[in-house]
């Protein structure tokens, strides 16, 4: 049983990688990716794999049985992007489709979840045997801000008093290798987020105890949040798109005290401050 995982050469692909190869032989592991030179080192198979070139996809999954989709991070190229490699999971025969969605996809405020829901539909539609992880927030998307929040003496967003039940990359990583990796999940679907939720205010406080420094929490708006951003040179399109999930946050976007998560990987997720921790030192 051979298990592909695209994206393998991202962050959470390389954690999906290695926690595979804890349960599976190397030999039964294939890393799916755009730059095969990125992957050397891993240990497993390495084949090429690029969403833009769907006339390659099909070679490419031959004698794969579970795929690992990890969506794209090309904003607004997804869809037709894993469009194509679900036509190709099809064709190659692939028996289970994993992907990794984001949390409450269908009633998300977030602009970020209107590919995946479209994703979703196309492979609920495709007829092959789905598992959907909707992904909640990785904690790590606070660890770049963290030590400029210390340096600056505020950190600053638009979430206002929204919780945030995030988690570690690591966390999602080891929920994809358990569906991988076990039977019964055929055509389900898991919101999957952190045991543990908090407001800005909170993560603030948290690094204020860290830092030995005082660091509020400045709630701006969402336009002087995305000006800000662009500012310190982030692309207007991320800017925008990390102000607009801030305020999905503000409106409970990015909260879930379902505890999925945790009973699928068999552990509690890892704390904010123990992430944080790792981030500034
Ligand atoms: N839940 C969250 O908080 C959160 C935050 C950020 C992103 N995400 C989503 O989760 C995904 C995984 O997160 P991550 O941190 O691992 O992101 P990442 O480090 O940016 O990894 C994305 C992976 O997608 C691959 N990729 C992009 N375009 C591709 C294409 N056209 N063909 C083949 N592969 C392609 C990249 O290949 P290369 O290695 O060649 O660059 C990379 O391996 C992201 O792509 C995004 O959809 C979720």
């Amino acid at each position: 049983m051979k298990i592909g995982v695209t994206g393998a050469t991202g962050q959470l692909g390389r954690f999906v990688v290695e926690k595979l190869k804890e349960k599976v032989a190397p030999e039964n592991i294939v890393a799916l990716v755009r730059n095969p030179e990125k992957a050397a080192g891993m240990g497993v198979e390495v084949r090429e794999f690029d969403y833009t070139h769907p006339e390659n996809l099909v070679a490419s999954l031959q004698g794969i049985d579970k795929l690992l989709l990890i969506s794209g991070n090309e904003m607004g190229q997804r869809l037709p992007q894993h469009i194509a490699v679900i036509e190709a999971a099809k064709q190659a025969d692939v028996k289970q489709f994993v992907y990794t969605s984001i949390l409450h996809a269908d009633t998300s405020p977030l602009s970020l979840a209107v590919e995946h829901l479209a994703t979703e539909v196309n492979l609920k539609a495709s007829g092959l045997a789905y598992t959907i992880l909707r992904n909640g927030w990785y904690t790590e998307n606070y660890t770049g801000s963290a030590k400029g929040a210390i340096g600056a003496g505020a950190f600053i967003g638009c979430a206002g008093d929204g919780k945030i039940a995030s988690a570690a990359r690591i966390d999602y990583a080891e929920a994809a290798v358990a569906v991988l990796t076990s039977e019964g999940h055929e055509n389900k679907m898991y919101e999957l987020a952190g045991d543990e939720a908090y407001t800005l205010t909170e993560l603030a406080a948290e690094l204020s105890r860290q830092s030995g420094k005082v660091i509020p929490y400045n709630n701006l708006s969402e336009t002087q949040y995305a000006d800000i951003l662009k500012s310190f040179g982030l692309p207007a399109g991320i800017a925008e798109m990390l102000a607009n999930s801030d305020t999905g946050a503000s409106k409970g976007g990015l909260f879930d005290d379902s505890h999925v998560l945790s009973k699928l990987i068999g552990h509690p997720t890892t704390p904010l401050a123990k992430v944080l921790a790792d981030a500034i030192v």
